[in-house]
C-alpha cells in the first residue's frame, strides 16, 4: 500500500517548524544544526506521539472504538497525548500508568488529569519492567469494558512500531521539503530514541524521501543498542513489507547509540544538564531532561567527537517531552 494511503486522521498541526540553531554550531565548530520542532505538534502540549496516533486512532476509528486502553510511566508523554488524540475523537482514554501515585499529580501526570482520563490505574514498579501485569491489566480492562458495551482499543505505550514509521516517514518528508526551499539536503536526523518507533519512521522517510541518502542516528534513552537494533530490524522489515517496498530499496544503516543513558530511564546525568543548559541560553530552546536532552547530549558529544563535517546538514527532531520538566525529580534536579 502507498503511504498516501493508509487511513489517518488529522490530529496535529503540520508541517512543525524547521528551525537552523546558529549559535549551537558557532560554539562547536559546525556542522549546520537544525532542529525539527516536533514538541510545537500541536495537541496537548505536543510532542511526537502526534503523528504516530493519527495512524493509530484512525485504525481504532475504522474499528468502531469508544474507548482507547494505552499504559506507560507516571510520567509518559505517550499517555499525554493519547489523552488529548482520544478526547479529540469523543473516545474515552483508560490509562495504566506504572509506577506510584504520587501525592501531588505533576508534570504529564497533572495534565493527565486536567484531560480528563476516564480512569487512571497505578502498578507501582519500575517502567520497563511491568510488562506481564500490564498485559493482564489490559486484558482485564478489556474485558470489562466490553461487558459494559464499550469497544476498547488498546495501543502500546509508544504505539505500535507500524504507526511510527508511518508518521516518522510523513516527518522526513516535510523536512526534505523544508530544507530543500533552502537549496539543503538532510544528511543525518539524529532522534532520541525510546520504544524505536520515531528512528524507524526516520529510517523509512530516508529511503522513501531521500533515496536512503540521509543518515538516521538514534540515541537510546533506556535500552541497550543490541535490543534497539533488532527491534528496528524487525520493523523495518515489517514496514516494507507493508509498503509493498521489501527486496525493493537497499537496506539502511542501522546506528544506536546506548552511551548517554546514565543510570537508566529517567535518571538524570550531568551531560544531559549540560544539553538542556546550552540550549536554553544559546537558542532559547527548552528541551526535556528525560528524552531531547539526553539526545542532545549524544548530538553534542558526537559533535565534538568530529563525527560530521562542518557543512553536513544535521536535523535533530525535537520530539517533546517538556512538560517531563515539570516532574518533581526533575524539578529538583534543576534547582
Ligand atoms: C518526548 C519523547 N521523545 C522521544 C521518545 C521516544 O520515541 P520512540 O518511542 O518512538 O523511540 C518518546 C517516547 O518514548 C518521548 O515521549
Amino acid at each position: 500500500m502507498q503511504i498516501g494511503e493508509v487511513k489517518r486522521v488529522r490530529l496535529g498541526i503540520f508541517p512543525t517548524p524547521l528551525v537552523e540553531l546558529r549559535r549551537l554550531s558557532r560554539e562547536l565548530g559546525g556542522p549546520r544544526i537544525f532542529v525539527k520542532r516536533d514538541d510545537l505538534s500541536g495537541l496537548g502540549l505536543g510532542g511526537n506521539k502526534v503523528r504516530k496516533l493519527e495512524y493509530a486512532l484512525a485504525e481504532a476509528r475504522e474499528l468502531g472504538a469508544t474507548a482507547i486502553i494505552t499504559a506507560g510511566g507516571v510520567q509518559s508523554n505517550h499517555c499525554r497525548l493519547t489523552t488529548a488524540a482520544a478526547n479529540l475523537l469523543g473516545m474515552k482514554t483508560y490509562l495504566i500508568l506504572v509506577g506510584e501515585e504520587p501525592e501531588l499529580a505533576t508534570g504529564n501526570l497533572l495534565v493527565d488529569k486536567l484531560l480528563g482520563a476516564e480512569e487512571i490505574h497505578f502498578l507501582p514498579g519500575e517502567v520497563y519492567e511491568k510488562r506481564e501485569l500490564v498485559e493482564q491489566k489490559v486484558e482485564q480492562l478489556s474485558q470489562r469494558l466490553s461487558a459494559a458495551g464499550e469497544v476498547p482499543y488498546f495501543i502500546p505505550n509508544g504505539c505500535r512500531l507500524l504507526h511510527g514509521a508511518l508518521g516518522y516517514a510523513g516527518c522526513v518528508r516535510e523536512a526534505v521539503s523544508q530544507l530543500h526551499e533552502m537549496n539543503l539536503a538532510p544528511g543525518w536526523f539524529v532522534t532520541a530514541c525510546g520504544t524505536a518507533g520515531t528512528q524507524l519512521g526516520l529510517l523509512v522517510g530516508s529511503l522513501l524521501y531521500c533515496g536512503g541518502q540521509a543518515k538516521v542516528l538514534g540515541i537510546s534513552i533506556s535500552r541497550p543498542k543490541d535490543y534497539l537494533r533488532e527491534r528496528l530490524e524487525n520493523g523495518l522489515g515489517e514496514a516494507l513489507e507493508f509498503l509493498g517496498l521489501a527486496g525493493k530499496v537497499p537496506q539502511p544503516e542501522i546506528t544506536v547509540y546506548d552511551e548517554y543513558v546514565g543510570e537508566g530511564y529517567g535518571v538524570p546525568t550531568p551531560a544531559m544538564r549540560e544539553a538542556v543548559e546550552l540550549l536554553a541560553r544559546l537558542e532559547g530552546l527548552i528541551l526535556d531532561p528525560v528524552y531531547t536532552g539526553k539526545a542532545m547530549a549524544g548530538l553534542i558529544d558526537l559533535i565534538r567527537q568530529g563525527r560530521f563535517g562542518p557543512d553536513e546538514v544535521v536535523v535533530f527532531v525535537h520530539t517533546g517531552g517538556v512538560p517531563g520538566l515539570f516532574a518533581d525529580r526533575q524539578m529538583a534536579y534543576f534547582q
